[in-house]
């Protein structure tokens, strides 16, 4: 008889313990089965794969963009982002990056904070393929912020989200209530050269602004708890 273990679950293991099943909440655990008897695969990379069939495959950010993200972010182009949200979550030990990419950005936190361990989410595949070996104390799930995040309540000291989708009522079911979301956001002139060379989008300033408001409206936290800052190229908050 064959032994056939799969995979191994590359996640710190509290974070897995929080893990729930994507179609009926229930808790999942290292094994990624739930009670309801659905069950999940470790990825050859170490990640959680918690795609239901709701989300069509090829969600999400592409190899190429993946990759290209990866190579920009490495030259340090950003790291200005990475610096002022580590510094905003010291104390803090519990983090979630909400389409966290390829872990840039908590890597970089997970390194100024030795305490902290981390968790990236993201509907790419190809992306939680880099996030998962992106720190020894992160790990990554595939899973679609437009749905039911797969986290118990109550999960995270603190949730990021930079340039991503972002679930309002699902970031304040997950936040413990001491937690802070911290948000980044492009400001108006974010990317402003090579957006008119290509003929895309403007940044509606209508939506980022809107954001917080939204918050506000789901959240009984006080707004303080979420800290917005907008940022253009290059690396100005504003
Ligand atoms: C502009 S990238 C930012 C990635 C990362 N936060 C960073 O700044 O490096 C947007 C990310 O959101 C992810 N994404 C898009 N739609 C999503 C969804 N419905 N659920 C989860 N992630 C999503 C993409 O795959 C991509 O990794
Ligand atoms: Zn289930």
């Amino acid at each position: 008889m064959t032994n056939r273990t799969g995979p191994e679950l590359r996640m710190p293991a509290s974070l897995a313990a929080s893990l729930t099943c994507p179609v009926c909440a229930r808790p999942l655990g290292r094994g990624l089965t739930c009670a309801g008897g659905h069950s999940f695969d470790v990825a050859r990379e170490g990640y959680a794969s918690l795609l239901t069939g709701a989300t069509p495959p090829g969600s999400g950010d592409s190899r190429d963009m993946v990759a290209a993200r990866q190579r920009f972010q490495e030259r340090g182009h950003y790291d200005p982002i990475g610096r002022a949200l580590a510094e905003e979550l010291e104390g803090r030990h519990v983090i979630v990056d909400v389409g966290g990419g390829t872990g840039h950005y908590l890597t970089q936190i997970l390194t100024a904070l030795p305490d902290a361990v981390g968790l990236t989410t993201d509907v790419s595949k190809f992306a939680a393929r880099r996030a998962a070996r992106a720190h020894p104390r992160s790990g990554a799930v595939t899973a679609d912020s437009w749905r039911r995040l797969p986290l118990a309540d109550h999960t995270a000291d603190a949730l990021i989200n930079v340039f991503a989708p972002r679930n309002a009522p699902e970031f304040h079911r997950v936040l413990r209530p001491s937690g802070v979301l911290l948000v980044v956001t492009p400001a108006p002139d974010h990317l402003r050269e090579p957006r008119a060379a290509l003929g895309l989008l403007d940044v509606d300033p209508a939506r980022t602004n809107a954001w917080p408001r939204a918050w506000g409206t789901t959240s009984r936290r006080s707004p303080p708890a979420i800290c917005a800052s907008r940022w253009n190229w290059p690396t100005r908050r504003s």
